[in-house]
């Protein structure tokens, strides 16, 4: 599909996007980057749990924006599906058909889980489907709802899965992350099969220095702290503004194939 708009605007004018984990890291570097490339008339939502951190986010949004791109802030805890109807119906909040040209969904808000277990430890099915609700349903179930929200055909949409090398490379102590990550790539390529009219991304952005980066390297499992290393001495360990610039590369140029598993370091294509 061609790409519509010119390259100084990401998604053309009155753009919907929401950035799922926007309080910090990757989620924060996408928000910030977004700024300046949505045309007039767009919405930035950010979820997250923390108000501050969306707060921060937002200023720095705000301050690289000056075409005061409207910017909505929605707190909730993704762990609790409970709380799901609620907090998807203030992401969408006020969207009325025909308001919006083009519709685009990030999902990047992602946990690692507990990392003191091997895979063959996790006994305890609550703490199991808290860490699946989380990382999994949560973005099915906000996916449905976006598609039902933004469901005519004169809406251009797009949907970015924020993935990890993890989802098809097991690392140890990581069951439930790179389970989750393998269940949502999957996930999403059935849907890119399914819905032809809308753009679908696995987008892996290689490890980035975060809090996230910062819990796995002194998980105190010697191999993947050794491996973390190892790719710190080659410099493989970036900032989440790259792959943030980098993601919306892709989007702008919108050459992928609806569905592609890609990476920050071109090592994927499937
Ligand atoms: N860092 C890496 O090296 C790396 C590598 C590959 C892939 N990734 C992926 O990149 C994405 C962003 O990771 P990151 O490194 O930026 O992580 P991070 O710094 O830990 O940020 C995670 C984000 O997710 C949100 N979040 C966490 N638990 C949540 C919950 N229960 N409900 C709602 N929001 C929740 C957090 O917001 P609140 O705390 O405000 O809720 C935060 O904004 C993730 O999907 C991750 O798997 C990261």
């Amino acid at each position: 599909m061609a790409s519509v708009g010119s390259s100084a605007v990401l998604l053309g004018p009155a753009t919907f996007c929401a950035v799922t984990g926007g309080s910090r890291g990757l989620g924060r570097s996408i928000a910030v980057q977004l700024a300046g490339r949505l045309g007039e008339g767009s919405r930035l939502v950010l979820t997250g749990r923390s108000l501050q951190g969306l707060q921060e986010t937002k200023r720095q949004v705000e301050e690289k924006s000056p075409n005061q791109l409207e910017v909505k802030l929605v707190t909730g805890d993704m762990e609790d599906s409970t709380v799901y109807h609620a907090h998807f119906c203030d992401i969408f909040a006020d969207v009325k058909p025909g308001t919006f040209k083009n519709a685009l969904m990030i999902h990047n808000a992602g946990t690692l889980g507990d990392l003191s277990k091997k895979a063959a430890e996790h006994s305890d099915a609550e703490i199991l489907n808290k860490y699946y609700a989380t990382n999994l349903t949560s973005v099915i179930a906000l996916t449905a709802k976006f598609m039902q929200v933004f469901s005519a055909s004169t809406v251009r949409r797009t949907v970015v899965n924020i993935s990890s090398g993890t989802a098809i490379e097991p690392l140890e102590h990581h069951a439930l992350y790179c389970s989750g990550k393998a269940a949502r790539n999957m996930f999403f390529k059935v849907m890119a099969a399914e819905e032809p009219d809308v753009r679908v991304l696995n987008y892996s952005p290689g490890p980035m220095v975060t809090d996230m980066l910062h819990t796995t390297r002194s998980c105190g499992v010697k191999i993947v702290e050794d491996g973390f290393k190892a790719m710190e001495s080659q410099g493989l360990i970036q900032s989440p503004d790259d792959p943030a610039k980098h993601l919306l590369t892709l989007l702008e140029e919108d050459t992928f194939k609806s569905g592609a598993f890609l990476d920050v370091f071109n090592r994927f294509s499937l």
